[in-house]
């Protein structure tokens, strides 16, 4: 029996990946590269370049590669573009994850873990953020994750497909072999670090005038080994029987994006030119995940939860890596 990792060439996927493999899973990736690398995926895994849109390849991956479980990483996830065109994130998002969940369902597969986010809350009233506080996205990419969640309770009530969606806080760092490079980057971790070795771009900062104690937005950054493992651990939850689960992944640490700024600069040694700019439209102003849920219910211990070590990791990677894939 194998593991389906759709999205399994990009960012987080390719990491799920190396962790699955070291844990001795058969792996199959479905990936269509239009946001991955081919060679991110690790040479241990099946790899098929295809659409999750495509049923008909859906459920030949499903039945021919004798698939258990599905990782569902394939999505788009920028906050800010999400704003501007609405309809790529709900077709790609919700259309396209409904079809995964509609191939499984004729091939007899039964257990999904879904990449969620902490997009899904908007802003909340207090942090740390459990999962039974109001699910409020504030742009449609958070509400295209959270429309997968609630159609997968029903999945879960009619159909006795189970899931464990695990909604991300922000994932960072990096492994010896993967990390982070989209293009365009929009991310504030890799955006710092390219500027840091090119000494020609200025990061911009969006929004100093936050109601946080520097003025800038907090987010809650988690290294992306930990994440992965987390999915290891849903998986082992959903083959031992366990129920439908929404739980939070984060390190229950905010950093503002002037600390990370600092720790940027700390750990390359090098001053990163930056300047103040306009907000970024659908910023949330404060997002802290409370971990309770995942350490209890999962085991989950996050490894790497310092800033400083989460950007050395991203660093490494960049300097070996220094034009992405
Ligand atoms: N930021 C800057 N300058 C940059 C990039 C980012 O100031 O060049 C700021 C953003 O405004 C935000 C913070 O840095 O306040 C973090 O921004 P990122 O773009 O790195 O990450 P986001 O918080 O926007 O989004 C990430 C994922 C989403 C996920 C979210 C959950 O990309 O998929 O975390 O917290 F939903």
């Amino acid at each position: 029996m194998g593991v389906l990792v759709t999205g399994g060439a990009g960012y987080i996927g390719s990491v799920a990946v190396e962790r699955l493999l070291a844990a001795g899973e058969r792996v199959v990736v479905l990936d269509n590269l239009s946001t991955g690398y081919r060679d991110a995926v690790a040479p241990g895994a099946t790899f098929v370049e295809g659409d999750i849109l495509d049923g008909a390849l859906l459920r030949e991956v499903l039945t021919g590669q004798s698939i258990e479980t599905v990782m569902h990483f394939a999505a788009l996830s920028i906050v800010g573009e999400s704003c501007s065109n609405p309809r790529k994130y709900l077709d790609n998002n919700v259309v396209g994850a409904l079809n995964v969940l509609g191939a499984m369902l004729e091939a007899g597969v039964s257990r999904f873990i879904l990449s969620s986010t902490a997009a899904v809350y908007g802003d909340p009233d207090s942090v740390p953020i459990t999962e039974d506080m109001p699910a409020r996205p504030k742009n449609p990419y958070g509400l295209s994750k959270r429309m997968i969640e609630q159609a997968l309770a029903w999945y879960d009530r009619a159909y006795g497909l189970r899931s464990v969606s695990l909604r991300y806080f922000n994932a960072a760092g990096a492994t010896e072999e993967h990390g982070e490079a989209h293009n365009p980057e929009t991310h504030l971790i890799p955006n710092l670090l390219v500027a840091a070795l090119s000494a020609q771009d200025q990061v911009r900062v969006f929004g100093n005038d936050y109601p946080t104690p520097d003025g800038t937005c907090i987010r809650d950054y988690i290294h992306v080994t930990d994440l992965a493992d987390a999915h290891l651990l849903a998986m082992a939850h959903l083959r031992a029987g366990g129920a439908t689960e929404t739980i939070n992944l984060g390190n229950s640490v905010g950093h503002s994006v002037l600390e990370v700024i600092a720790s940027a600069q700390r750990i390359t040694g090098k001053e990163v030119p930056t300047v103040v700019a306009e907000r970024r439209p659908g910023d949330a102003v404060r997002l802290i995940a409370s971990s309770d849920k995942a350490r209890q219910l999962l085991g989950w211990e996050p490894k790497k939860g310092d800033i400083d070590a989460i950007v050395r990791d991203a660093w490494q990677w960049r300097t070996a890596h220094p034009n992405g894939y």
